[in-house]
This record gives structure tokens, C-alpha cells and sequence, in this order.
């Protein structure tokens, strides 16, 4: 009780010093898989279940939360796997080589997958498994995080927009806002009271945006036949997807481009629709995998109470 306090304490502490691929990215990647998961599927009472009842785009940014927190230091190498190979020249990742002994992004989403759909866990260890899983598809699908070249971008500096900051954060946060804010002034986005301020609003409305866009489209349709037999084996194969933009766009020019025009420009065009279709594609393939472990446990999902879920959770 007294350590679950002070991770209370310390989650709002930490709060601001979160960055990664940003909040917006994580919370339209699971406002996406929401909208894919159909009505009355046992998926939606896994997430119901295992969430409490917390608003599952709320819920993907845990791991974000906990990182710098000391005691949950070991988690943050799972954010990522930094691919030892050598852009725009040659990339590629090589799971020996590239995923560390604790762990990267690719071990971390078998690992939380095999938790979420173990009935011997205490129901909050599930839980907390499960928040690393939607954090995690967010992550695999974002062509930086799995890079080591400069550590992924963030010690790269360039310009975005006429502001100083550095190539991870332009992929993680400053693209997707971009996107967003755009999409929001031209009134594409079906949201009423309209403020990006209220990043799960925006989230909300950029998956409905990106889902009605991409109906019966073959980026769609092929996602969702695609690749649910081992998660280890997905997930590697997600991350390769994403680390061949590493060398294709992120850094085709060469460094030296990079840091001798403003990003928010040619390149911010050129990034929208590689953003979209990853952040589509994370979508669609979480809510595949939320719906193929949920069809598992669809038995325990149904006979698993509130009230024994709360004692267990205390
Ligand atoms: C992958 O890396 C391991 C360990 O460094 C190495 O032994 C192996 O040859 C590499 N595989 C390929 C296909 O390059
Ligand atoms: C799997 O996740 C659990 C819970 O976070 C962690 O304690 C364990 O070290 C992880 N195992 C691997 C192999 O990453
Ligand atoms: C990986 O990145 C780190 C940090 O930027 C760097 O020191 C190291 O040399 C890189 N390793 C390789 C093999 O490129
Ligand atoms: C964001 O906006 C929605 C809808 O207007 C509202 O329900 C929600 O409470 C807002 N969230 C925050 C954190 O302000």
C-alpha cells in the first residue's frame, strides 16, 4: 500500500517530463484499435476489465509515466530497439544484435502479451501488462524508435517550424500535432468543441479522420489478416517495417539536409503520410491482438466480477 502511494506521488511529479513518441501518437494508436474492435466483442471487456474502467488512450501513456521514476528504470530500454545498422545507407535490424539483454521494444510486446493472457497473474499485474501493450504498438510502429544512430534522433538538432529542437521529437510529437492542428483548422476532423489542448479529444477525432479515410482500403484490410502467431515474431517484423523509413525518408538526404532546412516545411509534407499509415497500421494491428487474446479468455472475462477484481487490486 505504502509503495503503490508513492508511485501516486511520484506519477505526478513525473508527469511533465514525459517525451516519447508523443502522448497524441500513443493515444490515437489505442482510439484507432477502439474503433476497429466491434461492438460487443470479448475485447472490449478485457480492456473494461484489466483497465478498471480507465479510458484506455489514458491508460497507453503509463509507461511514458513511470520511466524516470527509479525504481521503474528497468522499463524504459522496452520503448525501443536501436538497430546497429547504418542509415540511409543500409538498414535493418537484427533481433541478436540490436535487442538489448533487458530488452527491447520487440521482446517487450511478447512479453506483455504472454502476461496480459496469463489467468495466474493477479488481475493488476495484467493490467499493468496490458498498459504496456498499447503503449508499446505505438512505439514498435515509430520509425525512430528503432534507431541507434544518435540515439534515435535526440541528439540531432535541427529546426521545425522557425523553433530549435531535435530529430526525435520532430517524429514523436511535432509531426502528429502538426498533422492534427492542420486537419483541425481545415475542419477535417468531425469534433465539435475543437482544442488541441485536449489532446484525448484530438486523439478521438484523428483515429475517426484516419479510420473513415482508410475504410476497405488494402492498408487496412491486409493489417488485419496479417501476422498474429507469435508475438515475437509480429513484432519483430513490425519494428523491421518501421526502421526501413529510417533509411527511405527520415534520414535519406543525409545529416547534413537534415539540419540545413527547416523540417517543418517539404519534410513535414513528405512525413504526413508515412505518420498516418504507421500510426493506421498500429491501430489496426492492436485491436486484432486485443481481440485474438480476448477471444481466448472470453470464458474467465465473463465470470470475472467487479468486486473480486477491486479486493485483488487493494
Ligand atoms: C546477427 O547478429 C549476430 C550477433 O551479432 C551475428 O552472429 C549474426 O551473424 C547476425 N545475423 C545476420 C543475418 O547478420
Ligand atoms: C516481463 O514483464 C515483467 C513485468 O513488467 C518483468 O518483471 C519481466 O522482467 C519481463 N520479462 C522480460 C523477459 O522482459
Ligand atoms: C550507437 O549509438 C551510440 C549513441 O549515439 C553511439 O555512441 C554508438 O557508437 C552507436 N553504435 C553504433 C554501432 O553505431
Ligand atoms: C476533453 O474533452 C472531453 C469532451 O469535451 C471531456 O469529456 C474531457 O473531460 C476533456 N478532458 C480534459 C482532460 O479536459
Amino acid at each position: 500500500m505504502q509503495s503503490l502511494l508513492n508511485v501516486l506521488l511520484l506519477f505526478t511529479t513525473y508527469l511533465n517530463l514525459v517525451a516519447a513518441w508523443g502522448s497524441l501518437g500513443h493515444r490515437t494508436t489505442t482510439a484507432l484499435a477502439l474503433l476497429y474492435i466491434p461492438q460487443d466483442h470479448p475485447a472490449e471487456l478485457l480492456l473494461q476489465t484489466l483497465l478498471h474502467g480507465q479510458d484506455p488512450t489514458t491508460a497507453a501513456l503509463f509507461p511514458d509515466r513511470i520511466r524516470y521514476i527509479p525504481s521503474f528504470a528497468y522499463t524504459a530500454p522496452w520503448h525501443y530497439i536501436d538497430a546497429l545498422d547504418n542509415p540511409p545507407h543500409q538498414c535493418g535490424i537484427n533481433i541478436t544484435r540490436d535487442c538489448l539483454p533487458e530488452g527491447c521494444v520487440v521482446s517487450a510486446i511478447a512479453n506483455h502479451t504472454d502476461r496480459v493472457a496469463s489467468p495466474s497473474l493477479p488481475l493488476w499485474q495484467r493490467g499493468q501488462s496490458l498498459r504496456f501493450m498499447l503503449h508499446f504498438f505505438g512505439d514498435v510502429h515509430q520509425p525512430l524508435h528503432t534507431e541507434n544512430l544518435s540515439r534515435g534522433g535526440n541528439d540531432i538538432d535541427i529546426t521545425f517550424d522557425g523553433a530549435k529542437h531535435n530529430l526525435h521529437s520532430v517524429w514523436d510529437t511535432l509531426i502528429p500535432k502538426k498533422i492534427v492542428e492542420i486537419a483541425g483548422e481545415k475542419k477535417l476532423l468531425n469534433s465539435n468543441q475543437w482544442d488541441l489542448k485536449n489532446e484525448t479529444e484530438a486523439a478521438y477525432a484523428w483515429a475517426e479522420f484516419l479510420y473513415a479515410r482508410y475504410r476497405g482500403s488494402t492498408i487496412a484490410e491486409e493489417v488485419y489478416s496479417v501476422c498474429t502467431h507469435d508475438a515475437a515474431e509480429c513484432s519483430l517484423r513490425w519494428a523491421s517495417e518501421a526502421n526501413k523509413w529510417v533509411c527511405k525518408y527520415v534520414f535519406e538526404g543525409g545529416l547534413e539536409e537534415l539540419q540545413n532546412k527547416d523540417l517543418g516545411g517539404e519534410y513535414f509534407e513528405g512525413a504526413v503520410p508515412i505518420i498516418e499509415e504507421m500510426v493506421l497500421k498500429g491501430g489496426r494491428r492492436l485491436a486484432r491482438w486485443l481481440m485474438m487474446i480476448a477471444w481466448d479468455l472470453k470464458h474467465e472475462l465473463a465470470e470475472t466480477k467487479t468486486d473480486e477484481m477491486i479486493v485483488q487490486e487493494l
